[in-house]
């Protein structure tokens, strides 16, 4: 094998102001700097319980199978249907942007028949609407829905879709890969079943893990199946017996990741779960304001904004590809831009976590005031 020639690699300090991942904070890294230890030390075991307990706050859930998947969100909303669908199930799932749409296709590669309650992109999904169907269904064994969705930057309401979920048997999965951590995630409240999220949004933690929390409901339900579930490593059953009791090795733990994360969670304790709320939400709406400034439209619909990441209507004289290539090279800010249907209509503007700050506005607004002059 010839020598490597490529240097040392030293990417830039970006701010990160796209749709995920956010800014990470320097104690993050430091812990990550810790040293590797084996999957079963009880040190590592300490760690994950710590984790656990501190995503059980977090997601303000009493759920004892509450755990990190060790990969990106995307595994969270895997697990979330390859555990509790068998073949010929079906669920209910709201479509109203790009990741409700994924969360079909990961059902139906699972073998279910899926059933989507479609809203226009930009809009919640009216909960009525979603009862219906699940009404029409009663046999339903989920019904998916996304509670901020990062394609559009809407926030999905979830009172009522979840009280009527809780009266029968129907398990309601919830994506809060970009809301957990920077807005109330009401687990038990609100009746969701299952609630996966990932690391590097709004909890602030490198891109890797995905959090999980599983109700003792979606447990009989995984429990009572007649087939085996197909992924081995996304098995519940499996990972509940590696980071519950019984310490069953299962994967080796990215330990690092693990240092990460529970450092990334002490630092959202350390400032409040009502304190980080408040700064999203007053930022995301100084953010809003700004924006409205240049000449940019809110894109989703009033009243259900989300708070760390706001969603604009490009004015047609300002060019997408071009305005954020020289926010990303010439000012090392990060804005992300539309997906699927929106792609060159909307900017994705991203305030989460670490990143969700008054001077990150302040750079992203003189920038912009300068490119746009
Ligand atoms: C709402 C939502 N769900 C799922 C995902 C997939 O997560 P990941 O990219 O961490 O796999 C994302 C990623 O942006 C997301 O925003």
């Amino acid at each position: 094998m010839e020598k490597w020639m490529g240097g040392d690699m030293h990417p830039s300090y970006r701010i990160l102001m796209g749709p995920g991942p956010s800014n990470v904070h320097y104690r993050v890294y430091q812990a990550m700097s810790n040293p590797i230890i084996g999957y079963l030390d009880p040190q590592i075991l300490t760690c994950m319980d710590e984790i656990s307990e501190m995503l059980r706050g977090i997601f303000q859930t009493k759920n004892r199978v509450t755990l990190a998947i060790s990969a990106t969100g995307s595994a969270g909303m895997e697990a979330s249907f390859v555990n509790f669908i068998e073949p010929g199930d079906r669920v209910v799932i709201g479509v109203n942007g790009f990741f409700a749409d994924r969360m079909t296709q990961v059902a139906s590669r699972c073998g279910a028949k899926v059933i989507r309650v479609e809203e226009e992109w930009g809009k919640k999904i009216e909960a009525e609407k979603m009862i219906q169907a699940l009404r029409e269904h009663p046999e339903a064994k989920i019904c998916g829905v996304v509670h901020g969705e990062t394609s559009t930057g809407v926030r999905q309401p979830l009172e009522e879709i979840g009280a009527y979920c809780q009266k029968g048997n129907t398990l309601l999965v919830l994506d809060a890969v970009t809301t957990l951590g920077g807005y109330d995630v009401k687990v038990d409240e609100w009746g969701v079943d299952v609630c996966y999220s990932s690391s590097q949004k709004c909890l602030s933690a490198p891109p890797g893990l995905s959090p999980i929390t599983v109700s003792s409901k979606a447990m009989e339900t995984l429990r009572s199946r007649k087939t085996k579930v197909e992924s081995f490593y996304l098995d519940l059953i499996l990972l509940e017996k590696y980071w519950g009791e019984e310490r069953v090795y299962h994967h080796t733990a990215p330990v690092s990741m693990f240092y990460a994360l529970r450092e990334a969670l002490r630092i959202v304790y350390e400032e409040g779960l009502e304190a980080r709320f408040k700064r999203h939400e007053m930022l995301g709406d100084r953010l809003k304001m700004e924006l409205e400034g240049f000449g940019f439209k809110l894109f989703a619909q009033e009243g259900y904004r989300l708070p760390m990441l706001t969603s604009v209507v490009l004015p047609d004289w300002i060019d997408d590809v071009k305005t954020r290539a020289r926010l990303l090279n010439e000012y090392n800010i990060e804005v992300g831009g539309g997906l699927g249907g929106l792609k060159g209509k909307i900017w994705r503007v991203g305030l989460m976590g670490e990143a969700c700050k008054i001077r990150n506005i302040h750079c992203l607004t003189g920038a912009l005031k300068e490119i746009l002059s």
